[in-house]
């Protein structure tokens, strides 16, 4: 659709939606207006830049009213740079919008009804700034950065350090750079500078979570959650990790289920995870497909004695793995998310609630904030089998 000029426009921002753009609505027609760096409860003028049959896109020119929660954004490319969306709003407000953005998501795309306080608060991130353990650059044409925040056709923004990273991470960028501009790195392309492997600017070998302190508190409450779900040790018949990755989550799991099952995609990651457990035969790593070894994993314990985590790619979970659960369903189901609009889509096709024909009864929804200042949110969701069905299959 073509974009009519629009006068700037004055705003009250409502709500923040997931992605991070704030929510106003238009004086004329009242159609939904997506601003980005606004916080809940301020006064803003705005410039429509693209227009849509129910909704329009605007960029922020003024803050008439500042929320109290507003604050000095620390890194100089804010507001350029496409990767952060929150570093105007101090850390509480951040965790709060992303508690809020989970919760809504669950009622309006997974349409769960539920408790409030099912949904607990955002676990916070031990660093909010200088936490991430490796960034990913594009090079092209001399610049080496980040893409630009849309909308519209995204330039390259030059980067010379970015302050989510470790500085660790930093140096290695600055070693980047030095390399890149001396001719020795062909442009066009992705490089991933690292705090374990600074001189490297490789594509990292398999899945490696990003935030270390972030993901200890991660690992903490599945673990955690695990135990509680199946408080007799006797009872811990079997953990099936799936999407497992190195073996993140099963590895703190070892001595606590009699037996653990790993399944991956990746061989480089399975045999990580293999050589780590080389000492515990209970525990199994397999390559291949979830939707393939699923189904004879949930066979090789009694439902009421199995404890399924899934840890999916942001796509969520396929159909035939949603069936396989559906056809003889753990007592226990801890599903990892880092896209709660495909968790809440998912929890739906789990049938997941009160209905008579739940397969699911939904304990609790912990929102964790693995990158703070943008717009990513982890969620852990911790499903129970509806009494009777997991003992009966
Ligand atoms: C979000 S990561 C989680 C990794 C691990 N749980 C961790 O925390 O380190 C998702 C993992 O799923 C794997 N994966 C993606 N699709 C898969 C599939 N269809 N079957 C098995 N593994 C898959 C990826 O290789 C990746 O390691």
């Amino acid at each position: 659709m073509p974009v009519r000029r629009f006068p700037p426009v004055r705003l009250s921002i409502d709500d923040i939606a997931f992605g991070g753009r704030g929510v106003g609505r238009l004086p004329d027609d009242g159609r939904a207006v997506f601003v980005p760096f606004v916080l809940p409860g301020e006064e803003v003028e705005a410039e429509v830049v693209a227009e849509h049959r129910r909704h329009v896109e605007a960029r922020l020119v003024a803050v008439t009213q500042p929320a109290s929660a507003r604050t000095e954004p620390r890194c100089p490319y804010f507001g350029r740079c496409g990767g952060c969306s929150y570093q105007h709003a101090d850390y509480a407000t951040q965790l709060s919008i992303k508690r809020k953005q989970v919760a809504d998501l669950l009622r309006r795309v997974g349409r769960l009804t539920f408790a409030d306080a099912t949904v607990r608060a955002t676990v916070p991130s031990p660093e909010i700034y200088g936490y991430r353990n490796r960034i990913t650059v594009h090079a092209r044409d001399g610049a080496l950065g980040f893409f630009t925040h849309g909308p519209g056709e995204r330039a390259l923004l030059d980067i010379e350090e970015c302050p989510l990273a470790a500085p660790a991470v930093n140096t290695a960028l600055h070693a980047l750079r030095a390399r890149y501009q001396r001719g020795v790195l062909p442009d066009g392309r992705n490089y991933t500078v690292s705090d374990d492997d600074p001189s490297s600017a490789d594509t990292p070998r398999f899945f490696r979570q990003t935030n270390d302190g972030a993901a200890s508190r991660l690992r903490e409450l599945v673990r955690a959650l695990a135990l509680e779900a199946v408080p007799t040790a006797a009872a811990r018949g079997h953990l099936i990790d799936a999407y497992c990755g190195d073996g993140f989550f099963a590895r703190s799991l070892t001595a606590d289920f009699q037996r653990i099952t790993g399944i991956e995609m990746d061989r480089r990651a399975v045999r990580a995870a293999q050589a780590a457990a080389l000492a515990a035969p209970h525990e199994k790593y397999l390559a291949g497909d979830v939707a393939a070894h699923l189904p004879a994993a949930l066979t090789l314990a009694a439902a009421a004695e199995t404890v399924l985590l899934v840890d999916p790619p942001a796509e969520g979970l396929h159909e035939t793995v949603i069936a396989a659960i559906a056809a003889r369903p753990p007592a226990t189901l801890i599903y990892i998310s880092c896209q709660p609009p495909t968790l809440a889509r998912d929890l739906a096709r789990l049938k997941v609630g009160h209905a008579a024909d739940s397969l699911y009864e939904l304990l609790s929804v912990t929102p964790l904030d693995m990158f703070p200042q943008t717009a990513e949110i982890e969620a852990v969701v911790h499903l129970r089998a509806r009494s009777g069905d997991a003992a009966g299959f």
